[in-house]
């Protein structure tokens, strides 16, 4: 079943399911290395009958989910969890992160947010001295899209990283759409030297839903290597 998987981001994987225990309420991320824990995950319920409680973030990570036999339920009905499994793009010594790159962070941060604990699963590519190469994801609503481009760039300006590309995120020549049916804009910057100031910046822009950068929410990050070991960096 794990045969032509990555073998940094199976490590990774492996390792955090680990992790679960029977009776826990989960958060499941989105992406392909969170897609790669979800097997790992319903083959442990499947092999060892765990009881769990689940709930996704993202669409599509439920129909995976469900397609293996793990029952989702919404946020809601769980309420609270123990614990949740995402990727991420980028992650930083202090464990910043920026996720989005799947375009579900909105909804992976509100389920972060409702977690006691926060797990990431990635492979070395992902771990940045400096958070910024990868573009940071913005979720911004569909009404008022350009206007809402304007006051982000302004906002960059305001902390010096203007001129850089506030790009629209297509797929082929359509909008992508998010779940929550919002767009996406992808600031590429390079370099994020105060993440904190740009989140509160962005934060304060009406039109934008929410940004990709998770600072002081990740609890625990296991980086896989291809050699089948793992970093674990809290
Ligand atoms: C989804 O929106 C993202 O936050 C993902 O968690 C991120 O893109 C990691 O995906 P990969 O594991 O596919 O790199």
């Amino acid at each position: 079943q794990s045969s032509g998987v990555d073998p940094a981001k199976l490590a990774a994987a492996q390792a955090a399911v680990a992790l679960v225990e029977d009776g826990m309420k989960l958060g499941l991320g989105t992406g392909s290395t969170a897609a790669v824990m979800v097997r790992e995950l319903a083959a442990r319920v499947a092999a060892e009958g765990l009881k769990l409680r689940c709930a996704a973030t993202s669409q599509a990570t439920a129909d995976l989910a469900t397609s293996l036999g793990l029952r989702i339920e919404s946020l809601d009905e769980i309420g609270w969890l123990d614990m949740t499994i995402d990727g991420a793009d980028e992650v930083d010594p202090d464990l910043h992160l920026i996720k989005g790159g799947g375009a579900a962070h909105l909804r992976e941060k509100v389920v972060a947010a409702a977690s006691d604990r926060m797990v990431v699963v990635a492979d070395p590519g992902k771990v940045v001295e400096i958070l910024g190469a990868f573009p940071l994801p913005v979720e911004v609503l569909a009404f008022g899209f350009e206007t809402t481009r304007k006051l982000i760039r302004r906002a960059l300006d305001e902390l010096e990283l203007g001129g850089h590309d506030v790009m629209q995120r297509l797929r082929g020549s359509d909008p992508v759409i998010t779940d929550e049916g919002n767009l996406i804009l992808d600031l590429h910057l390079g370099c994020i030297p105060d993440a904190p100031a740009l989140a509160r910046a962005l934060a304060a822009i009406p039109g934008v839903v929410e940004h990709g950068l998770f600072l002081g929410m990740c609890d625990l990050a296991i980086i896989g290597r291809k050699d089948g070991s793992v970093i674990q960096l809290a």
